[in-house]
């Protein structure tokens, strides 16, 4: 019988909900699609997972229920496999649900759909990277901050940036496969309106997609709630409630997301530490952080004030590229190390702001370690190429909804020296201490 109705429902469903086939929505369409986009408290995410041949999902559903889930490399969901939905209780009531579709094949489609009450979801597409990995960075979406985050036009202004930016750089570079967020994607950590906002563009449904903790989300467990990151480091000192740092692969590229509301350089180094143990044989090392530690901004405070405790850790790991937001300015910096300019160092990426919600210009003479910017207040986004010798980085900014290059270089290896690459015992020790009492306050708080 179930699979009859799955079937009747696949019948159904003539139009195959392909992310990247659609094309972005007005204020006045969303106007339309409030309703919908709001009530949705099921809304699928997807993250990447260990490596590029897993995808993970998260969703949540109501308390009692019985979720469950298909995915399948061919268009007919009626025989495919059933994947098991990990479902964990939260404090607000529903059920946390967790979905690892795993073994997935290079350039290849699957789909897949899901159900939390009694009809099933569309079904709905995403596509496995090929012989390179193509990503598309932004940062500070911010659904809610170009005014009262209470309004609903402000809310409607917010996201329609959103989905034109996602709907521009998907419609542009079709092979983009993973989406990294540099932080401060909702205005308040504890809004859900603005969560279901954020991932109701229909790219999302596509596109696996690494948060970023940013300063406006550390309270609240959202990220943590709507998004299943893999390889969730929870051994730090400090601990913000909206999610732990965590890592993973895809191709040739390892990826470390940190925490930086948290300013203990420690917790960061023991992260980066893990990450790069576990993948040691990774061409290219990303970091991805909510503040910037090289803004243009020469004068900006980067928060947590890490640039001098920092540097010398993403030195010591061999770190060819940092993504970071904050500012909602666009930047990208001369390769340094030691804080100077160098043949070969860490380039750090500013990512400005991707949705319009508050872009600011980059300033007119920018400081002597920035090699670009954008002193104009459109939305902005970045394409990552990771290749055998070079990232190529290419910037746009959304000017009347296209797609205008403002910046592109290649990003050459950081020198690195894996025999140096790791923390004194006295720091580990030390370290593994203080992070047993971390771990305990954190258990307390969540
Ligand atoms: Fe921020």
């Amino acid at each position: 019988m179930r699979n009859r109705v799955f079937c009747a429902f696949v019948a159904l469903a003539v139009l195959f909900c392909s992310a990247f086939s659609s094309s972005a929505s007005s204020v006045e369409d969303w106007e339309k699609k409030w309703d919908s986009a709001v009530s949705n408290g099921s809304v699928v995410s997807l993250s990447p997972g260990s490596d590029e041949t897993q995808i993970r999902f998260r969703f949540l559903a109501p308390l009692g229920s019985k979720p469950e889930f298909r995915c399948a490399d061919h268009e007919n969901l009626t025989d495919a496999d059933a994947l098991d939905v990990q479902r964990t209780p939260t404090v607000t009531g529903k059920l946390c649900c967790t979905v690892s579709a795993d073994g997935l094949k290079p350039d290849t489609t699957y789909y897949y759909a899901y159900k939390t009450g009694d009809a099933w979801s569309a079904a709905y597409a995403f596509h496995t990277p090929g012989t390179a990995l193509t990503a598309l960075f932004v940062s500070d979406s911010q659904i809610g901050r170009s005014g009262n985050w209470r309004d609903k036009a402000v809310l409607l202004h917010d996201v329609a940036g959103w989905d034109t930016t996602l709907c521009e750089a998907a419609g542009t570079f079709p092979e983009i496969s993973l989406c990294l967020s540099a932080g401060d994607q909702a205005e308040i950590g504890f809004s859900e309106k603005q969560f279901r906002l954020f991932l109701a563009p229909d790219v999302m449904r596509g596109l696996p997609i690494a948060t970023t903790v940013g300063n406006h989300e550390f309270y609240y467990p959202c990220l943590n709630l709507h998004f299943a990151h893999p390889n969730r480091y929870g051994c730090s000192i400090l601990h913000s409630l909206g999610d732990e740092p965590y890592y993973f692969a895809q191709k040739n590229a390892l990826f470390i997301v940190l925490d930086t509301n948290d300013p203990i350089a420690w917790d960061h180094e023991a992260v980066i530490e893990r990450a790069v143990q576990s993948y040691p044989d990774t061409k290219w090392r990303v970091v991805m952080m909510h503040h910037s530690l090289y803004s243009c901004e020469d004068s900006f405070d980067d928060g947590p004030n890490l640039r001098g405790r920092l540097t010398s850790v993403l030195q010591k790991y061999g770190v060819d590229l940092v993504l970071s937001g904050h500012t909602h300015r666009y930047s990208r910096s001369f390769p340094l190390w030691d804080n100077e300019i160098a043949q070969s160092g860490v380039t750090y990426l500013e990512g400005g702001c991707c949705s319009g919600c508050n872009c600011k210009p980059s300033p007119e003479t920018l400081p002597s370690y920035s090699a670009a910017g954008y002193p104009k207040t459109n939305p902005v986004y970045s394409v990552l190429r990771f290749g055998e010798d070079e990232i190529t980085v290419q910037a746009f900014a959304v000017e009347d909804g296209e797609s205008v290059e403002i910046d592109s270089a290649a990003v050459l290896p950081c020198p690195n020296n894996d025999e140096d690459a790791h923390s004194s015992q006295i720091v580990r020790i030390l370290h593994g201490a203080l992070s047993l009492f971390g771990r305990a306050v954190s258990v307390l708080f969540r």
